[in-house]
């Protein structure tokens, strides 16, 4: 029996230049699958598109629904369809919320969750036309059960959640399938990011403490995460599936 393939299909995946979204590129390409990587570091991408063997890198703005419009253009004219969409791009800054400036919340906002929602409404249009498709949303468990220094952040992953799921019962009848991947922290330039700001590495610590399996993910277990919703069963829609050692349990 053999076993997940993604052969002769085409993946794209945002925020692919590094950390859980490179390490998702190679998975899905390890699977067979041609890449078009995206991400607001353009040579970040291009040098990740590089070690594949059918990638392209490619410079946008996931937050910008123009930049997103054309990179989606871009994909489709490389590799000429778009059979899953990994929605992973995303950042973040701890902060207090009654410290936060308004103008973070926008970054946030447009990163987290307006990235995701621009993704989807220009790609997925291309598997409603070809009767089906992967969509693969990367939130966090932020977004399930609140983190504090990051309110802002959670409420835009807990969005993400959400639209998710209401995506996966709208596409649904065009044969799609959505799902949600929840990672706890993991080890990426991004948690390094974090654990460098004033009390980041406290909170780390402490988060790591507080994890069943006492310590940080690897991008590789986020990754196969994701090829599992994009690769595995077809009847798996509007499910959220946390990789984080336990951090969270959901009922
Ligand atoms: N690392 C963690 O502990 C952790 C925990 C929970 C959830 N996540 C989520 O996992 C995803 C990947 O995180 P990571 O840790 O690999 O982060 P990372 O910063 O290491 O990599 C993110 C990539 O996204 C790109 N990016 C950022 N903003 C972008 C934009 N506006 N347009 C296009 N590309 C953009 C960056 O250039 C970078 O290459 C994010 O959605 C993040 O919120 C991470």
């Amino acid at each position: 029996m053999s076993g997940p393939s993604l052969d002769g299909q085409v993946a794209l995946v945002t925020g692919g230049a590094r950390g859980i979204g490179r390490a998702i590129s190679e998975r899905l390409a390890g699977l067979g699958a041609a890449v078009a990587i995206v991400d607001l570091d353009e040579p970040g991408a291009r040098a990740a598109a590089e070690g594949l063997p059918r990638a392209v890198g490619l410079g946008a703005d996931v937050g910008d629904y123009a930049s997103t419009a054309d990179a989606v253009d871009r994909a489709v004219r490389a590799l000429g369809r778009i059979d899953v969409l990994v929605c992973n791009a995303g950042w973040d800054k701890m902060q207090p919320f009654l410290e936060n400036e308004p103008a973070l919340w926008d970054r946030l906002i447009a990163v987290n969750l307006l990235g995701v929602l621009n993704f989807c409404h220009r790609a997925v249009p291309h598997m409603v036309e070809g009767r089906s498709g992967r969509v693969v949303t990367v939130a966090s468990d932020a977004g399930r059960a609140g983190s504090s220094g990051e309110a802002v952040y959670s409420a835009c992953k807990g969005g993400v959640i959400a639209f998710t799921k209401a995506l996966a019962r709208e596409v649904a009848r065009f044969g799609i399938t959505a799902n949600c991947v929840c990672p706890g922290p993991t080890d990426t330039p991004l948690l390094a990011e974090i654990r460098s700001e004033e009390t980041g590495e406290k909170v780390i610590d402490a988060i790591v403490r507080a994890t069943p399996l006492r310590r940080l993910a690897r991008a590789e277990e986020i990754a196969e995460a994701v090829a599992f919703f994009a690769a595995g069963p077809a009847h798996v829609t509007g499910q959220v599936l946390s990789v984080s050692g336990g951090l969270t349990m959901a009922g």
